[in-house]
This record gives structure tokens, sequence and C-alpha cells, in this order.
């Protein structure tokens, strides 16, 4: 089995309508939480090099795609899916930690956020140093919002004036506020 975690590249755009296909299957068989996709909008993130793609044998194994909010102030790592032919091989892991780390290359002043109900998403999250926090701490771009329109618990989000719904969230540091805070190397003749 050969596995590929890349930066999607504009040949991959012919897995566009493929992957919409997994993330709408996946989203009827788990009766929540991930909203629609178009395929002109998957296209869009490959040849903008905001997507990372998982090819197992030339075949379509996952995906996942980066989405600026606020002006970049904030960006989520959205539309995660792994085939379900591939699921529990550590996929999801290694396409989150790709994801991950183009996001802070390519936005290092950005904080990166997601909202979840799954299980192993938030194991991942918390495994990269994402920390969850009330909706409250997210960005507040209506365009951001109106991503959950597509969701079948729209509904509940919109009760709540948009501060809580059935996801959790879950926001890491910045690049630059992680480079900050990260422990610096004891100088010679320091001590405890
Ligand atoms: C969620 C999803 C992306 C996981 O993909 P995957 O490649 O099977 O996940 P991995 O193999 O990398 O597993 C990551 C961790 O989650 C655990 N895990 C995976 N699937 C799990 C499940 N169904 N129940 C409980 N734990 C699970 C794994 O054991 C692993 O934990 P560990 O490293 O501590 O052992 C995949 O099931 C999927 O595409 N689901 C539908 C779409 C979806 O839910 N997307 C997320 C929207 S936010």
């Amino acid at each position: 089995m050969h596995i590929d975690i890349l930066v999607a590249q504009p040949e991959h755009t012919i897995y566009a309508q493929p992957i919409c296909d997994l993330i709408e299957e996946s989203a009827k068989a788990r009766g929540t939480g991930i909203a629609k996709r178009e395929a002109s909008y998957v296209e869009e993130k490959i040849l903008t090099g905001k997507a990372v793609i998982a090819l197992v044998d030339g075949e379509i194994a996952g995906f996942s795609y980066i989405e600026t909010w606020s002006h970049g102030n904030y960006v989520a790592n959205s539309g995660l899916i792994v085939n379900p032919k591939f699921r529990r091989l550590g996929l999801a892991r290694k396409i989150k930690k790709a994801v991950f780390e183009l996001s802070r290359k390519k936005y290092p002043e950005a904080r990166i956020f997601g909202i979840t109900t799954s299980l192993p998403v938030m194991k991942i999250n918390s495994d990269l140093g994402y920390k969850p926090v009330t909706f409250s701490e997210l960005t507040q771009d209506d365009a951001f919002w109106n991503g959950c329109k597509t969701c079948p618990n729209h509904d509940i989000l919109m009760r709540n004036d948009r501060k809580m719904c059935l996801c959790t969230a879950m926001m890491a540091k910045s690049a630059k506020e992680a480079e900050k805070t990260s422990p610096q190397p004891l100088s010679e003749g320091e001590g405890l």
C-alpha cells in the first residue's frame, strides 16, 4: 500500500467531486455535523495551495483544507474526510498534522480553530496543541457561521445566538504565539 500525503496540486482537481461525494455520504451516515461542500469550492482550495490530499495507490483516501476568517486573523482547518476504505490507519492524524503545519507556514499570525463533534478529531486536535474554547473565542465572521447552514443542527446554533451548539470548539496558538511561549533552552550556568 503506497500512501502519499501532499499539499494538493492542480492535477488533483479531478478528485474534487469524489471528495464532495465522500463528505456527503459520511454526513448522511453519521446523521450530523458536516457542512456540505460544492466541487467548485474544493477545486478553488486545491488551486490556491490551501488543501492537503491523501492518496493510497493513486486512489482518493482523504482531504482537508484551510479557510481564513476575520481578515486572516483566524484560520480553520475544515472539511476533513477519510475514505471509509482507509479509516483507522492513522490517515486523519497525518492529514491534520500536514494541514496544521501548512496553515502555520502560510498564516504565521493566525490562530487555528475548528468545531467538531468527532472524537477522533478532538483527540488529534489535542495532540496538536489545540485547547477547548467557547464559541465567543472564535471568529465572528458571518461567512464562517454561514457554513453551518447546511448542518442538520443549524436550528440549535441559531436558537442559542451562535453561542453554543453540538460541536466543541477548539483553538491552537498562532505560529508567532507558539514561538514566543515555547520554553527557551537554559543557557550555560543557569539552573533550576
Ligand atoms: C473522523 C475521521 C476523519 C477519522 O479518520 P481516520 O483516518 O480513521 O482516523 P485515524 O486513523 O487517524 O485515527 C485518529 C485517532 O482517532 C481514533 N479513532 C478513529 N476513528 C475512531 C472512531 N470511530 N471511534 C473512536 N476513535 C476513533 C483512532 O484510534 C486514533 O486515536 P489514537 O491515535 O489515539 O489511537 C474519519 O472517520 C471520517 O472521515 N469520518 C467522517 C467525516 C468526519 O467526521 N470528519 C470530521 C468532521 S469535523
